[in-house]
């Protein structure tokens, strides 16, 4: 007896190994993330790379840093549709990407994962999206009469004057679109694929003064015309008319507004774990209800042991 004992306990034991390596598969295969900079940035720049690993890491999970052009200077200069379009043009390309994946997007960043998630035809679905510091409303501007008169730079895109709605929706060439926010140019399409987030999580750092105002990461703005009050996102006629859907992913409880302590992107480790890290985690398999999850472990583990005792039957 003990001698058929000792082979087959030493037989359990890489067995085991080998169901636990089969049955986390799953659960290591959490949809990959792109990770989308801001102005001035590049991916190679230390606090890109740090972020992408980092929350790569903890939420085992893979991240890619899409750049475009020639990474900074493009950043600037080049028009948002643009770099919307190559970004698109760039996922579609990664076959890592061909299941879904989620988003990460810092600041200016932002506009283009809109764009990714809107305008991307033929692109790989987009699952969860974390905005960090994005100037979703718009922007106003310090700078605007230098801004204005560089129209292909960037920021023209986005700087949303509230006094001068007219001149917004006019010259502005990106925001008002991918907001549907022009009357007679409103594209339903834009709103299906915004709406058919499965989380949309907005950051918006308390100390914000690079993004202005603050509430622009959440979708709050000033009223048309009136400098001296900001909108709750709610109140916001994009939230009431519901041009894009972020109405009805609040309802669904799909809309996580967070609010961070720093200054704009001062995101701390710990910050990152509680607030991107679990929109990171999400498996592949998600779909699947607890239900047909344990029951697929379980069949692993049953077909794992019916292998086993078919060879040590068998022999
Ligand atoms: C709306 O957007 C979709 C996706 O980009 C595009 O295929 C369609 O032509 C647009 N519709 C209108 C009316 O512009």
């Amino acid at each position: 007896m003990a001698s058929l004992q000792l082979p087959m306990r030493m037989m359990i034991l890489p067995m085991m190994v080998i169901s636990l390596v089969l049955v986390s598969i799953p659960t290591s295969a959490a949809l990959p993330f792109v990770l989308l900079h801001g102005i001035g940035g590049y991916c190679g720049e230390m606090f890109y790379s740090w972020f992408k690993t980092y929350a790569g890491s903890v939420s085992g999970s893979t991240g890619y840093c899409i750049e475009i052009g020639n990474g900074a200077p493009d950043s600037w200069t080049m028009p948002l549709h643009e770099q919307a379009r190559i970004a698109c043009e760039k996922v579609k390309q990664m076959a890592e990407l061909k299941d879904g994946y989620n988003i990460v997007g810092i600041s200016q960043g932002n506009l283009i994962a809109r764009g990714l998630i809107e305008l991307c035809d033929g692109g790989p679905r987009v699952n969860n999206y974390i905005s960090l510091g994005g100037p979703q409303a718009g922007l106003i501007s310090f700078c605007m009469p230098l801004l204005h008169m560089q129209e292909h730079m960037a920021p023209s895109g986005y700087i949303k004057v509230p006094t001068d709605i007219r001149g917004y929706l006019k010259g502005c060439k990106y925001l008002p679109r991918i907001n549907n926010e022009i009357p007679d140019q409103r594209n339903a399409t834009y709103k299906k694929r915004f709406s058919s987030l499965k989380n949309l999580v907005l950051i918006m750092f308390e100390e914000d003064t690079i993004v202005v105002p603050k509430e622009t990461a959440w979708f709050g703005f000033y009223p048309d015309g009136d400098l001296t009050k900001i909108l709750p996102p709610q109140e916001t006629k994009l939230y009431t008319e519901d041009w894009i859907g972020l109405r009805t992913l609040d309802e669904a409880k799909k809309v996580h507004f967070i609010r961070l302590p720093g200054i704009h992107i001062g995101i701390t480790p710990a910050g990152i774990i509680e607030n991107v890290v679990p929109y990171l985690k999400e498996q592949v398999l998600a779909k699947t209800t607890i239900k047909g999850w344990s029951s697929l472990v379980s069949n692993t583990m049953t077909d794992l042991i019916a292998a086993k005792e078919k060879r040590l039957l068998h022999k």
